[in-house]
Formats: C-alpha cells, structure tokens, sequence
C-alpha cells in the first residue's frame, strides 16, 4: 500500500487545489494513503503536523478554489543538501516513498535533483544513525512526478500549464474594463502583464482583446518599432478607434537586448502623438481567483494520471512531468521537459527567435 504525497510550490497558479483534490482522492480510490505537505519544500523540511494525511472529506469543494489551500513557498533551506536530508527523514518517518510536485520548472528541477540524490540520502541517514538499515530497506527508490501548475504556461512539451488559462481569462476581463474608460476618455493604455520570461499571456490577451500593439519577450521590436507603432496606432485613430491599447509583457524589458517599458510607451504615446495616456501594472490579480472551467478539467485529469504514474513507475522509469499535447494527457521524462524549457530562454538571449519558438513547441516522447 503506496503512501503519496502531494506538495505545491513556486507561485501559485488557479487550479493549483483541484489538482490537490484529485490526487488525495485518486490515491484514496487506489486503496492508497494520501498525505499533503503544507507549504510546499518547506513544510517537507519542516516535517511534523506539516505533512498530513488526507482523507476524500478533506479537499471537499477544493476544485474550484483560487490559489493553493495547501500553501506554497519558494523554499531556501531545501536548495542545500542539509534541507533536503531532513526532508528524506522526515519522508520515512512518515512511509512516504513517492511525491507528487505541482509547481513551475524550478520547483520540478529540485524534485528531480531530491530524486537522483535519494539513495546517497538514504546511505548518509543510516550512516550518522538517524535511520537504520531496516527503516530505509524498503525507501531505496523515491517516486517523483510533476505537474505543471504556473500562470505563465512556459514550459516546453505541454500545450498548457495548470493556472495560465484563468489567468488569460483574468488579464481579458481586465482589459474589458480598461476599454471601456479608455473610450469614454478617448484615452491609450499601456498594460503591463506577468509571464517572467514567457509573452504567452501578453501575446494571448493582446490578441484576444485587440490590442493596437504588443510587446513579447520572444520578440523584441523592431529597429524602427517607435515609427511603426506610432503608424498603427495614428492608422486606428484615423478608422475611428476612440482608444489605443499597448500590451507589454514584464519579460518584455527585463533583459539589456529588449529594454522597452511600460513608461518609455507611456512617454512616446503622449509627447509624440498626443495621446492622453496611462500605464495600468495588473499584477497579482492575474494570478489569484477561481479557476476556470479548462483548468478545473486539467488540474483533474493530470492529478489523477499523476497517481497513475506512480503507481505504474519503476526505479528504471524517469521522472515523468504530466503534460497536455492535442487535447491528450500524456506523460512525458521531467528532465527533457525542463532541458528544453532552459534551452528556450538561452535562445531568446541570443536572439534566436526561431530556434526558441521551435523550443517552445518541441516533441519528445516518453
Ligand atoms: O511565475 C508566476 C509569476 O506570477 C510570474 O508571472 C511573475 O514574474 C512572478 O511569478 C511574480 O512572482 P512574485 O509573486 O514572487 O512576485
């Protein structure tokens, strides 16, 4: 009988709990034992009544919950060996020989580093007598799978992330509202949007809204971009537009190659065509709320195929990351996820736009 446990970490994305939901209650309908650590890797450093086990009454309405109810956090003492030692301790202090990872490709990278490094783990436990042979007989091999909850829907191999279409739903909303007093005051607005180094929701909302122009970090402006967004936007004034919308993603100005801000808009919109203008930062309202309906059907589908894998993984099985590619769940080896997620943003540095987009969309199997 499996003991599972399932931890959030990095930001929190919505959807973030129904995939919690699911793999307490697929575990449970496993005729397994479903434990979740609160506070992402600190809580499994921090052990105790911070690992608890879960019962099916426990995540009861947790689908449609914002944010994570069982907490996250970006942990420090868990990127040291020390942390993650006593992490392994307190893993077989409570049975717990798989865990289920929900966050973004940093808090992946760790859980498959804490899986390679398990069995010197074990070794050094029975070694400085915190555990003896007997207790760490049957904890030899540790489970890892990862689920892909962020909002920014950044990471190679999966069409979409858990949280990025909420989030996208969220940003549209918000623009709806901006649109309607920017009309009113025949006004241009510069928003700015999250996504760290990824303009997916920049791009998705600009399309989806009808932005006059948008800034993505995947694709800086041009040499003359000043001349030619100032011909859009006096070309829509012209065809009776009462409002200009500029969207700009963080990631977008966040590097010496592409160093457009939102205020460096804002300025050349005013004093060089005359448009009363202002900047709106969304912020962490893109990131909190309900989820929606797709990442409700998302977060259950991989939670539950997330169980799946551990119940059908073997020592030889890499860690797999469950993933979504032409409307199937499928899994897919974490590291090469992760490898060409890393790939990308060296891309991008270098300015290869191409070999990045190509990245993005990359096909590897399991
Ligand atoms: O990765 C999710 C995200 O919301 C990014 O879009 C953003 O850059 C970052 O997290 C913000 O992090 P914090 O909540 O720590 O400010």
């Amino acid at each position: 009988k499996k003991r599972i446990a399932i931890l959030t970490s990095g930001g929190d994305s919505p959807g973030m709990s129904a995939a919690v939901r699911a793999v307490v209650r697929q575990t449970l309908a496993s005729e397994c034992t479903a434990y979740a650590v609160y506070e992402g890797y600190q809580g499994l450093v921090d052990g105790g009544n911070m690992i608890k086990e879960m019962s099916w009454e426990d995540v009861r309405g947790w689908i449609s919950e914002g944010g994570t109810l069982i907490g996250t956090a970006r942990c420090k003492a868990f990127m040291e060996r020390a942390g993650r030692l006593t992490a392994a301790n307190n893993m077989i202090e409570k049975g717990i020989d798989a865990l289920v990872v929900c966050g973004g490709d940093g808090s992946l990278t760790g859980a498959d580093k804490f899986r390679a490094e398990w069995p010197s783990l074990m070794d050094e436990l029975v070694s400085t007598g915190k555990r003896t042979k007997e207790e760490v007989k049957s904890h030899r091999h540790l489970n890892i799978v990862g689920l892909v909850g962020s909002i920014d829907n950044d990471l190679s191999g999966t069409d979409a992330t858990i949280g990025c279409y909420s989030s996208l739903q969220r940003i549209c909303q918000a623009i709806d509202y901006i649109d309607a007093t920017a009309f009113s005051h025949q006004r241009a607005f510069v928003i700015e949007v999250m996504g760290r180094h990824c303009g997916w929701l920049a791009l998705m909302a600009g399309v989806s809204c009808g932005a006059d122009f948008i800034f993505i970090p995947e694709k800086p402006p041009s040499e003359n971009w000043e001349a030619e967004m100032f011909s859009i936007v006096k070309k829509h004034r012209e065809m009776g537009k009462r409002k200009t919308i500029i969207v700009v993603a963080e990631g977008a100005h966040d590097r010496q190659l592409n160093p457009v801000t939102a205020g460096m808009v804002k300025d050349l919109l005013s004093q060089k065509v005359g448009l009363d203008t202002r900047v709106t930062t969304l912020g962490h309202v893109q990131r909190g709320g309900p989820p929606c309906c797709y990442d409700r059907m998302l977060a259950t589908l991989q939670g539950v195929e997330a169980v799946n894998a551990v119940l059908e993984s073997t020592p030889e099985t890499p860690s797999p990351v469950i993933c979504i590619v032409e409307n199937k769940i499928v899994r897919k080896p974490l590291l090469d996820a992760i490898a060409k997620t890393k790939e990308v943003a060296a891309n991008i540095e270098k300015r290869d736009f191409a070999a990045a987009m190509r990245g993005r969309d990359a096909e590897f199997e399991e």
